[in-house]
């Protein structure tokens, strides 16, 4: 649960939980790897997503919860004209992301009010109490400018995707990952929850999206970050998941990889949302001559 401690103001603010530990169960390396696979596996359609959604391209982004930066440094190549800003709790993690970068403490996003154009926040709502959410929207909700836009990607582990062959037996030991991460905080079903919460801070226009990845698209192997086995070795670790649950998943993933018809597809869900105010055009397309 979220702890409360004293600013330098004197003000009581909560200090940020998670769900999230990185070094448990695993090398840290190796869940750094983990984290650029899953960067990797879906970022052109999350920046689909994002254009979609008026990103500025040649505004200020906060890549808010940034980790290691495996989506800041990708947002960088793709987004030259933009400033995009790492931001995280984790110092540890921070120091990963190139600069610029932006540490977290007490609660506060180092930034002044009104002075960023989008904020990303992904994979890090459905570490946080519903409590520590409502903290980080209105702290979103301050740093933006009028009219910018806040995108929310995350989870929903009703519809996270669909193979071929289709693993109904798996279901009872996600629902093991699920309570696991819901007794320490977190929410494996977050993203229908973040549109109202959105709101309920005074964002605008809630709205839901979903696009997908698929082994049409590209190597089925690729998508063993999300499917394979690898991803819930720390789950034994800490004693979520039997090896008997372990081995039924690698069982599970095999027979995707050796059934001529196997496929994966994986869903990628979105909330944005606006900042009451003129909505920034910096994010339409110009042509040369014209004014941005
Ligand atoms: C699963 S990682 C996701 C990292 C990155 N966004 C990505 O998609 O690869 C969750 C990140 O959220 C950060 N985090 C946790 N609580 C946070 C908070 N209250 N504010 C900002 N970041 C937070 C963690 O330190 C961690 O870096």
């Amino acid at each position: 649960m979220p702890t409360h401690t004293k600013s330098a103001e004197g003000a009581t603010v909560r200090a940020p939980t998670s769900s999230y530990r990185p070094g448990t169960g695993r090398p840290r390396a190796d869940e750094m790897d983990r984290l650029d696979r899953q960067a990797q596996l879906t970022f052109d359609v999350e920046l689909g997503l994002l254009r979609e959604g008026g990103l500025r391209t040649d505004g200020t982004l906060l890549d808010l919860g940034s980790g290691n930066g495996a989506i800041t440094t990708r947002l960088r190549e793709r987004l030259p004209e933009a400033t995009v800003v790492g931001v995280d709790v984790d110092p540890e993690l921070l120091a990963l992301v190139p600069a610029p970068s932006l540490l977290i403490e007490d609660g506060r996003i180092p930034v002044e009010d009104e002075s960023v154009d989008d904020v990303l926040v992904r994979f890090v709502a459905q570490h946080l109490t519903p409590a520590a959410r409502l903290d980080l929207w209105t702290e979103v909700l301050r740093v933006l400018a009028p009219g910018g836009r806040v995108h929310v990607v995350d989870v929903d582990d009703t519809a996270s995707g669909v193979t071929t062959p289709l693993q109904p037996g798996l279901a009872p030991i996600f629902a093991k990952l699920h309570h696991a991460q819901a007794a320490d905080g977190g929410d494996r079903m977050v993203i229908g929850k973040v549109a109202p919460e959105l709101e309920a801070v005074g964002f605008v226009h809630a709205q839901q999206v979903r696009d997908a990845v698929s082994s049409s698209e590209r190597p089925i192997e690729d998508f063993a970050v999300h499917v394979g086995p690898e991803r819930h070795v720390p789950h034994v670790s800490t004693g979520v998941l039997s090896l008997a649950d372990l081995a039924a998943i690698t069982r599970g993933w095999q027979a995707i990889l050796a059934d001529p018809a196997g496929s994966v597809c994986v869903y990628v869900h979105l909330v944005r949302a606006s900042k009451p105010g003129p909505v920034s055009m910096g994010s339409a397309p110009t042509t040369e001559g014209e004014a941005p």
